[in-house]
């Protein structure tokens, strides 16, 4: 088990299987894990800051050490005012590295004590994207095998 308070951030618009898998495996390192989600009135998203909070806490009712939040702003800026020091973030394929990789530099530059660490998506879910999900939801597809059963209802009531 590691020692400190572990945030894994995101956008989770909306949360995944993917998501969850990780989030579970997470749950069983950290005594503590945040899910942070990120509330950025620039980016158009399609569930509001609430809606992807919501459907988190459902996702995540039965992992007891997991708290759901919300944060705007810098990222290191969040670490610091919620005193922690690890950055949880998945990598599915080689495709997420180089994003990932400039996130993690550009935030050791401006907060050195905050480390970064990886997780691999389990196999089962490295194809999974939040977009994926809401493209598919938009034209009334099969999302149940994309997100938690407890979400579906309200993703598709959204696209109604
Ligand atoms: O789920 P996402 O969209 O890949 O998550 C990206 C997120 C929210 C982790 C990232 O965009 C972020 O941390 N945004 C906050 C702004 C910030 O700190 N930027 C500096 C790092 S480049």
């Amino acid at each position: 088990m590691c020692k400190g308070l572990c945030v894994y951030p995101g956008s989770f618009d909306p949360v995944t299987l993917g998501h969850v898998d990780l989030i579970e495996r997470a749950a069983k390192l950290f005594p503590n894990l945040v899910v942070a989600v990120l509330n950025n009135p620039d980016k158009h998203n399609m569930f509001t800051v609430e809606q992807r909070m919501n459907m988190l806490s459902r996702a995540c009712a039965h992992l007891t050490n997991v708290t759901i939040d919300s944060f705007g702003g810098l990222l290191v800026d969040y670490m610091r005012s919620a005193n922690a020091e690890i950055v949880l973030r998945g990598l599915r394929a080689v495709t997420d590295f180089e994003n990932e990789f400039q996130m993690a530099q550009v935030n050791r530059q401006i907060a050195p004590g905050i480390e970064t660490l990886f997780m691999m998506t389990s196999p089962d879910y490295a194809y999974i994207s939040s977009s994926a999900v809401r493209q598919i939801a938009m034209f009334g597809g099969d999302i149940s095998t994309l997100v938690p059963p407890c979400i579906i209802e309200e993703i598709h009531r959204v696209f109604k």
